[in-house]
């Protein structure tokens, strides 16, 4: 006999922004750079830093605490973390490990998913597939990055475009069919890891004087490279899974697309024939926050009364690996 399908939906959203603002003017006291130079070519103003001390983790905790009370449930019936980080407060335990601790969460499973800016979406659809299985009922979905650090504050090519963040959602198995989160695609191209990468710290460069002198352990980007690729796969993952579910991109009520570069989101617009007021962007204040970057920007959608039950809301992000990939969610 046929399993019932069972949906998935958000039952509760939340972030957490550093209360450290560095304008671009601030930025321009840092490298050799100006207001206008970092608006007119990525659409930011602002960014948040975490303060000194202030761990990946830490920005987590505050999310998901955040989105446990949006949700209103009881967090001893949380039963799955993932922690979506490129930015963990460690190489191991996972960020994931140390936040089940930090919430007193039961012996739960936790687990981290590195794909970059592309990671929020990676846990989502993750954490979807375990729900639907039936082995679990409520999960934590985090987006969380300390950017900064990793940025390389010499570097004005770099550090001018990311903050730090945290991002959160509950989803929650259900029974009622056609809501939530209809589906998910992700996907990958490891052919040039250099295009957006940090070369030290792991088993290729492991950490050295000569690395931390090269200052290899810092982000380096083909930000020309990025910016073709990044237009070009999210035009393309946003049109397959609407494709795969039927939908036409006219019938979007609200499209959250990874906040890199507003030139790279206005050129998704245009490829997509969707006006701009159906995308939700902050990265006018919040900059490149990476694995928190789609989360963030859903949850002050949500609060800003912007997503209401029925509607179809598109997430899709793109990032280092490459990685992209698209969730389609009809609002409960
Ligand atoms: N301030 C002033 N001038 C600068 C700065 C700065 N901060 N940075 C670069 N410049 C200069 C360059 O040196 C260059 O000068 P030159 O012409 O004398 O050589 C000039 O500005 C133009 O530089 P370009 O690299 O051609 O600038 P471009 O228009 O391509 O914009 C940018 C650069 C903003 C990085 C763009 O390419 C971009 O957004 N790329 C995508 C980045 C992205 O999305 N990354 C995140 C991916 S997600 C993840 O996984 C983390």
């Amino acid at each position: 006999m046929s399993q019932p399908t069972r949906s998935v939906i958000i039952t509760g959203t939340g972030s957490y922004s550093p209360a450290k603002v560095l304008t671009n003017d601030d930025m321009s006291k840092i490298v050799d750079t100006s207001d206008e130079w970092i608006r007119t070519r990525s659409g930011i103003s602002e960014r948040c830093f975490a303060a000194q001390g202030e761990k990946t983790s830490d920005m987590a905790v505050a999310a998901a605490e955040k989105a446990i009370l949006a949700a209103g449930i009881d967090r001893s019936d949380i039963d799955l973390i993932i922690v979506a980080t490129m930015t963990p407060d460690m190489p191991f335990p996972s960020t994931a490990c140390i936040l089940q601790s930090k919430l007193g969460l039961g012996n739960i499973t936790a687990f981290d998913i590195q794909a970059a800016c592309s990671g929020f979406i990676y846990a989502l659809n993750t954490g979807s597939n375990m729900l639907r299985s039936g082995a679990y009922k409520k999960a934590l979905i985090i987006g969380a990055e300390k950017m900064s650090s990793i940025l390389d504050f010499q570097d004005r090519t770099t550090c001018v475009l990311f903050g730090d963040a945290a991002s959160a959602i509950i989803i929650e198995a259900s029974e009622t069919a056609g809501v939530g989160v209809l589906g998910s695609i992700a996907g990958s191209d490891g052919s040039d890891p250099s295009l957006l990468y940090q070369p030290a710290g792991g088993s290729t460069i492991p950490p050295s004087h000569e690395s931390i002198d090269a200052r290899q352990h810092f982000i380096k980007m083909n930000g020309k490279e990025i910016f073709k690729q990044a237009v070009r796969v999210m035009g393309q993952v946003s049109s397959d899974i609407l494709k795969q579910y039927s939908f036409t991109s006219d019938q979007i009520d609200l499209l959250i697309p990874h906040q890199a570069n507003m030139r790279i989101i206005d050129s998704l617009a245009k490829r997509m024939k969707l006006p701009l007021e159906k995308f939700h962007n902050n990265l006018d204040r919040f900059g490149n926050t990476s694995g928190a970057s789609v989360g963030l920007a859903l949850d002050e959608a949500y609060q800003m009364g912007r997503i209401q039950s029925g509607d179809l809301i598109l997430l899709v992000a793109f990032g280092a690996g490459l990685t992209w990939g698209a969730s389609l969610i009809k609002w409960q």
